[in-house]
């Protein structure tokens, strides 16, 4: 396969051998907060400067398709970058980026709201499920947008300014949230978000237009309220904004330590956005130290309790976490099942992981269980997306044998410096 990066693990052989991971294992920016950020750099008149921003495929290619559009995007030393989007961005995204990128989506609304226009392709992505746009073109065309689609793009066109309108989401959707949001500050008018998400993400946004001029009210709560400025652009001209923890990152380290860890520490967390993940590990019988940024699991548990996993949206249990997850739910006695309820299709995985030895069942696109305990053999995989990804890498660690996962460009699409976080906790993986 051309281009294909691999990675190799040599597994630990658990439970038959006495191994264990241990050390610290420190957390990045998270990738779902860093991705509307750059976005909202087109709602600054001056440079918007960002720190802990993690170094990871998805940011060089939002940075890409900023710089087609005209942004100037500066990285600098530590994980910060300054983002400027000068007098005049343009309003078509790069389709050879934007086609392979779902997060591309997100620029929708301040490339609209700033230009007037947005013209782009069908997004893609991750292969979980169908992932459609109805949501944003809805709420777009509320706001007084015409759009017109053609085989390969579409274009929003809104040339004289976006207008406040109330819209309801029939479903919660972080990415829409965030670009109507962003699109609803230069707005004219007041725009109410209803069923909004209230992922930590969508916070964190909102929380850092407010300081640099906004008017958002509801953040964290299903309906945010925006009061639009009629195009009168943001400053941020004496603030940095900190991307949070990826608590993604920080939920997949966490199961690793529960699968294998020993004084196992995850730092540069942020445990409030994980409450989903360890009151279930704690409920299977892992034992957790929780401190103010960091999650030590003392030791791996000898016998883990099943489950049932129920994915939901914010503070409910991700569906970013639901295979990684499971590799742990292969280690339990008895049997567990998983409610996949945000995405179909994102179940496909553990075909692969019955391949590694795992006992489990697909009873529909929503839904499977799993019966443990079963130790897990290396195999050659290839990686569907970027969790699933990480969910092989979980498994190729506890396997006994050598795990090669194909498709590694998913997973540094959204775990920086991977291989190198995992070998400092003793995991032996390298990458081809
Ligand atoms: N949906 C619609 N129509 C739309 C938009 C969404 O029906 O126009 C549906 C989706 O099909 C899905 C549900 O709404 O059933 C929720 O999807 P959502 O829109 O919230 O997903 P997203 O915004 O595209 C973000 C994350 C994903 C994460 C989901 C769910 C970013 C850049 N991406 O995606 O992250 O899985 O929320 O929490 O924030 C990942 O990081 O690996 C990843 C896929």
């Amino acid at each position: 396969m051309p281009n294909d990066e691999r990675f190799i693990i040599d597994g630990l052989n658990l439970p038959t051998e006495q191994k264990f991971l241990t050390g610290k294992i420190a957390v990045s920016g998270a990738k779902n907060d860093a991705l509307p950020a750059f976005a909202s750099s087109l709602l600054f008149r001056d440079t918007l400067k960002l720190s802990n921003v993690p170094e990871i495929s998805d940011i060089t290619a939002m940075a890409k398709l900023l710089e087609v559009l005209g942004v100037k995007t500066e990285p600098k030393a530590g994980g910060r970058w300054e983002l400027f989007s000068g007098k005049s961005p343009s309003a078509t995204l790069e389709p050879d980026i934007a086609k392979h990128f779902r997060g591309s989506v997100i620029l929708l609304g301040p490339v609209l709201a700033r230009t007037g226009e947005v013209i782009f392709p069908h997004p893609g992505g991750c292969v979980i499920g169908e992932r459609p746009i109805d949501l944003f073109l809805s709420g777009f065309q509320k706001m007084g947008a015409e759009i017109i689609e053609s085989d390969h793009s579409y274009a929003l066109r809104a040339p004289k300014g976006l207008h406040g309108a109330e819209i309801f989401f029939k479903h919660q959707t972080v990415t829409a949230t965030e670009t109507l949001m962003m699109a609803a500050v230069l707005a004219q008018g007041k725009t109410v978000l209803k069923n909004a998400a209230m992922e930590p993400e969508v916070v964190a946004l909102g929380e850092f237009l407010i300081k640099a001029g906004a008017k958002i009210k509801g953040l964290g709560s299903s309906t945010i309220e925006i009061t639009g400025r009629g195009g009168k652009l943001l400053s941020a001209a004496k603030l940095t904004r900190k991307i949070i923890p990826d608590r993604i990152e920080a939920g997949s380290f966490v199961i690793l330590g529960a699968l294998a860890g020993k004084n196992f520490t995850v730092t540069n967390l942020e445990p409030k956005h994980l409450e989903s993940l360890t009151s279930l590990l704690l409920e299977m019988g892992i034992k957790l130290k929780i401190e103010t940024s960091a999650i030590t699991i003392l030791e791996r548990a000898t016998t883990l309790k099943p489950i049932n996993l129920r994915t939901h949206e914010y503070p409910g249990f991700p569906t970013d976490l639901q295979a990684p997850m499971a590799v742990l739910l292969t280690q339990a006695t008895g049997r567990s099942a998983i409610f996949e309820t945000i995405f179909e299709g994102r179940l496909g995985y553990l075909e692969t992981l019955k391949l590694m030895g795992a006992q489990a069942w697909i009873h529909d696109p929503h839904q499977a269980s799993l019966e443990g305990p079963t130790p897990l053999r290396a195999q050659e995989v290839t990686s569907p997306d970027l969790r699933a990804g990480l969910a092989y890498i979980l498994a190729g660690t506890i396997a006994r044998g050598k795990t090669v996962v194909h498709n590694g460009h998913y997973v540094d699409r959204g775990y920086a410096k991977i291989e190198a976080k995992l070998r400092g906790v003793g995991v032996t993986i390298s990458k081809e």
